[in-house]
């Protein structure tokens, strides 16, 4: 074994032209009508290493809105400004049951099992809202200073279309504020978290946005501490047990990093210390996770031993 670099352009056009037949599979989301325009047959890699390199393979200049992996991005910001406090409102645990659903927040007395599924992510932005006078403006921004590009914009069509069809969202919502574990009006909550849902980017940019997840908690393009070492390393651990819902066994079984996926058919991953990578590739599985996505991950983390046991 040596400790040479490997050629990560090598490796991720290699794994981009295995994955182009798979990324014809599955089907894109069409549960928020923007979303279903998604056309399948793409698919783009990136990796962003804690060295600050980006290499990048497929489509790379495609564009897509970030979905749930923005939850990671909300959790970050809420934890630069509660700490350990904000674990009263949301908890740790893995749910077991898809994004969206809301049968064990009446069981559990409005605290969501965790902040990665649609309940915990929608507290977390409650919690956000009462901290910040502009929530979409401060989200902006963070991605626009992670990515160093100020023209980072939402995709105002997809978050309308998601705020026109919220019932769910709102449901969980509006239990959550019966049991008390909701401090703001609803609809300005849930218009938040639809706009940091609807955030564009590319798929080098995505790797950029979350480098600070492989670097110990200090974003690459900037140079600012975004978390410290610990929480770094605590959020990552919730990454790994949570970040892909009820395929998270599954996603540690094949990839073996702590990931976060989206409907739009996007997947960050980490391997500390070593890169942030991003995937993007509409058709989903049943689950409502990028079919290619996955396998792209497994066969890099096969390829580049990044398992993490
Ligand atoms: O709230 C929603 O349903 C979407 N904006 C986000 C869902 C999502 O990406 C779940 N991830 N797999």
């Amino acid at each position: 074994m040596t400790n040479a670099t490997p050629d990560y352009q090598a490796i991720l056009q290699q794994v981009a032209q295995q994955m182009q037949p798979l990324s014809h599979r599955g089907k894109v989301a069409d549960y928020i009508p923007a979303l279903a325009e998604q056309s399948l047959g793409q698919f783009a890699i990136a990796l962003h290493t804690a060295d600050g390199q980006t290499f990048s393979a497929g489509h790379c200049d495609s564009r897509f809105t970030i979905q749930s992996v923005s939850k990671v991005m909300t959790l970050t910001l809420a934890l630069q400004r509660y700490g350990d406090e904000l674990w009263q409102r949301v908890g740790k645990e893995p749910s077991g049951t898809a994004f969206n659903s809301l049968t064990q927040l009446e069981f559990e007395n409005g605290i969501p099992r965790n902040p990665f599924i649609n309940a915990g992510a929608i507290v977390t932005c409650d919690a956000l809202f009462s901290r910040l006078s502009a929530p979409i403006h401060t989200m902006l921004e963070s991605y626009r200073s992670h990515t160093a590009n100020p023209k980072v914009g939402i995709n105002k069509v997809v978050a309308q279309s998601e705020y026109d069809h919220r019932y769910r969202n709102a449901a969980m919502a509006y239990l959550m504020k019966s049991f008390g574990n909701f401090d703001n009006q609803v609809e300005e909550v849930l218009w938040s978290y639809f706009n940091f849902c609807a955030i564009e980017l590319n798929v080098c940019e995505l790797a950029q946005a979350f480098s600070y997840l492989s670097t110990g908690g200090i974003c690459q393009q900037s140079g600012q501490r975004v978390l410290s070492a610990r929480q770094t390393q605590q959020l990552n651990s919730l990454l790994f047990t949570s970040g892909l819902y009820d395929a998270a066994g599954d996603f540690a079984y094949r990839v073996g990093m702590p990931g976060k996926s989206g409907v739009s058919g996007t997947i960050i991953a980490v391997a500390p210390e070593r890169f942030t990578v991003a995937v993007w590739s509409p058709g989903l599985d049943k689950v409502g996770n990028s079919v290619a996505g996955i396998a792209a991950l497994e066969l890099l983390a096969e390829k580049l031993g990044t398992a993490l046991f």
